[in-house]
């Protein structure tokens, strides 16, 4: 990592514990003093957050749906990932184009060649050697089954519209992510989200330490909650308070 930005997506299906990591990751970059920016899809953006109320929540065509998506993403990367990459920022995004793919690509069963083209639309930079579409530098998917997911989710709160799918979506968006991995495995970091949660943490740091942007010395000592309470860490083992253990468009 030199002074150029690092963008950092994480995805997973609903249920699969993103989100402790991430602010644990936010912390580790931190004391090894970088700037950092946590971000979100659908949303990011005034914006974006107003048409993820909408995405989550509203009933709509797989084809509105995946628009909204992209119309939330254009706006995210040009108000918020482009300017902090360009600052040489740690960008943590909760969730970028693969969930588009895994969701309403292989989960709703809308057309890839379509997410295809918007993906290149709407995410096509400048660059000071031409032109390139943005993607992840790495993209850390947290796989798990789908029936472990739902028993982690379930009675956690009111499910929005997706967290309310069958398993047999779920099965198909964790095949989607399966594709995408497997048409750029080099971008991937896939980690086994099975595990208890300090497990799931030390693969995560792994995949980090082993690409030389986390060093040991800053995190030997983290674990995945900040202060943890030894009370509820003993209950409560991994996320969501249960465990398994076990044609060309042009640029922006
Ligand atoms: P999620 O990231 O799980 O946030 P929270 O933890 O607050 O529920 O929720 C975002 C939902 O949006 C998730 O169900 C996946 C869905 N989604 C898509 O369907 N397509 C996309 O392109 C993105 C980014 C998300």
């Amino acid at each position: 990592m030199t002074n150029k930005g690092l963008f950092i997506s994480f995805e997973g299906i609903d249920g699969a514990g993103k989100s402790t990591h991430i602010d644990a990751l936010a912390r580790a970059f931190a004391a090894q003093g970088k700037a950092v920016t946590s971000t979100r899809e659908p949303g990011g953006t005034a914006l974006a957050e107003r048409l993820r109320a909408m995405i989550l929540g509203d009933p709509m065509d797989p084809m509105t749906e995946a628009l909204l998506v992209f119309a939330a993403r254009r706006d995210h990367l040009q108000q918020v990932i482009e300017p902090a990459l360009k600052r040489g920022e740690v960008l943590l995004c909760d969730r970028f184009t693969d969930a588009t793919f895994a969701y309403q690509g292989s989960g709703r069963g809308f057309d890839l060649a379509t997410l295809c083209y918007l993906e290149r639309l709407v995410q096509t930079v400048k660059g000071t050697a031409g032109d390139f579409v943005r993607q992840p530098d790495l993209t850390v998917w947290f796989d798990l089954a789908p029936e472990i997911a739902a028993q982690r989710l379930a009675g956690a709160r009111v499910p929005d519209k997706f967290e309310a799918q069958p398993a047999a979506f779920f099965q198909r968006v964790s095949d989607g992510y399966l594709q995408r991995l497997q048409a750029d495995p080099k971008r991937f970091a896939r980690i086994a989200a099975d595990q208890p949660r300090e497990a799931v943490w030390q693969d995560v740091l792994r995949a980090f330490i082993q690409r030389g942007w986390l060093e040991p010395k800053f995190t030997s000592k983290m674990t995945v909650i900040a202060d943890p309470d030894p009370q509820s860490m003993a209950s409560d083992s991994c996320d969501n308070g249960c465990c398994n253990p076990g044609a060309d468009p042009g640029p922006v």
